[in-house]
């Protein structure tokens, strides 16, 4: 098993978490748990192992809390294998029968590109050596015969020995730059024809397969030479090469073990497919949907192009406001597979402060590094910051409670001007305080239909 999480302690990634998001608390201490679980499962003796399920989570909440940016926080530190699904899509016209199993295979062809994409950087400076002598033999086509060569004629020594010098003259060019100009000719896999496209049926794509795949023993593929500069034909020959040298079958077998031990499924808007079914209209049954949930959150096998996934292990982390219904609205078998329930807190006009400048992706820096590009130095007083938190809070009580989004709005709207004028309008610094922002938002703000349009 690979994955940085596998070393970080629950404190440890609550510290991570900590970097992205304010407050919350209860919810990372919760997320923290469930995956260092995983990794103390590991190493339980394997009769037990079996046994224990993953602590399955529901994170409740009012929306722009940062319940979807803690699971993508958690997804990008652990190196796990993470998706995210609106739950109630499935719900949807036009989804209706689309099977909720194609959100494993989506998790497995991820694993498989992750797996893929980390080995390749394994193999890369082989492949660039690799790619390198393949141009050399392109710009420069072998000469000698080998049974000559072999057979020590002195002539053929020397062509060689000539050959080997030009070769090596020519590296050096290559290494330099000298020859990026250059064109080259390489053999090309043709696009496979659009018929095949046109007469691939539904069930097969569905399953997640390619007909090109499944025709691909029958139908060699077709290659054409094309053109390119040196740079791109580097580019090309060093993909060639260490797919060459990755064996697919090792990827393959390494995701689908990732995915069933450490993969992470996070279901959005899991509310939404919860309660009272809809009289009319275009959903589809939500509990219809639930059901169709429960094999895959329970623990099944699924059939995926790469081969079957047991989904036993899958850590599942569902997220919803609960405004209309809750948890208990759910069917009582998928409550149970979610015994643990967090909730996420309103956020605070202090804790506006600290969003607006603490997380290490906090909007202040967005925009001071944004303006930064066209030179132009952005400032903000704290008063300036207390202001904005102050306004957010204020038209989230006021209008509709959006959470942090509110921030958002707030600075667009703030900054638009400063964001307009650069650079046609010279500055070099720009400073933000209290007062000016209380002179762009309070007219906004108080005007209760303006703030409804603009904030
Ligand atoms: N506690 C927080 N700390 C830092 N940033 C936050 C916090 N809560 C929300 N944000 C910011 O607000 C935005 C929206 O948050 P997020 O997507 O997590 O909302 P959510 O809780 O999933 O809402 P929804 O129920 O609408 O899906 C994100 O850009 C995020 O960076
Ligand atoms: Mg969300």
């Amino acid at each position: 098993m690979s994955g940085k999480i596998d070393q970080l302690t629950p404190r440890q990634i609550v510290r991570e978490l900590d970097k992205y998001i304010i407050g919350q608390d209860n919810a990372k201490k919760s997320v923290a748990i469930a995956l260092r679980n995983r990794w103390r499962r590991q190493q339980v003796e394997e009769d037990l192992r079996e046994e224990i399920m993953p602590n399955n989570i529901i994170l409740i909440g009012p929306t722009g809390v940062g319940k979807t940016e803690i699971a993508r926080r958690l997804a990008r530190l652990s190196g796990a294998p993470f998706i995210k699904v609106e739950a109630s899509k499935f719900t949807e016209v036009g989804y209706v029968g689309r099977d909720v199993e194609s959100i494993i295979r989506d998790l497995v062809d991820l694993a498989v590109n992750m797996v893929r994409e980390e080995k390749t950087q394994q193999v890369e400076a082989k492949a660039a050596e690799l790619a390198e002598e393949r141009l050399l033999d392109i710009l420069l086509p072998p000469v000698h015969d080998p049974q000559q060569l072999e057979s020590g004629d002195p002539e053929a020594e020397e062509s060689y020995q000539k050959w080997q010098r030009v070769r090596e003259k020519l590296r050096e060019q290559l290494q330099s730059g000298a020859l990026d100009n250059r064109k080259v000719e390489l053999e090309v896999p043709a696009n496979t024809s659009p018929v095949m496209q046109i007469i691939s049926p539904m069930g097969v794509e569905e399953m997640g397969m390619n007909i090109q795949d499944l025709l691909g023993p029958m139908f060699p593929k077709k290659t054409k030479r094309r053109k390119m500069a040196i740079p791109e034909a580097r580019k090309y020959l060093i993909q060639e090469e260490s797919q060459k040298l990755i064996d697919m079958e090792d990827v393959v077998k390494e995701a689908i073990e990732r995915v069933e031990n450490a993969g992470i499924v996070f279901l959005d808007e899991i509310d939404k497919i919860a309660g009272e079914e809809a009289a009319h209209g275009p959903d589809v049954s939500r509990e219809g949907v639930q059901r169709d949930l429960l094999p895959i959150v329970e623990g099944s096998n699924v059939l995926t192009k790469y081969g079957m996934v047991r989904t036993d292990h899958i850590l599942f982390i569902a997220s919803g406001a609960f405004h209309v219904s809750k948890p208990s609205d759910l069917i009582p078998e998928l409550q149970g597979r979610f015994p643990i329930r967090v909730e996420l807190e309103n956020l605070t006009t202090e804790d506006f402060v600290r969003i607006l400048t603490e997380p290490e992706n906090a909007l202040i820096k967005q925009y001071t590094a944004l303006l930064a590009t066209e030179g132009v130095k952005l400032d903000f007083t704290d008063s300036a910051i207390n202001e904005i938190a102050r306004f957010a809070t204020e038209v989230n009580e006021r209008a509709e409670n959006i959470g942090a989004r509110r921030l958002h709005t707030i600075l667009t709207t703030l900054l638009e001007d400063i964001l307009f004028n650069v650079p046609d309008e010279k500055m070099k610094s720009a400073k933000i305080t209290g007062k000016d922002v209380k002179k762009t938002l309070k007219d906004i703000v108080e005007d209760e239909d303006l703030s409804r349009y603009i904030l």
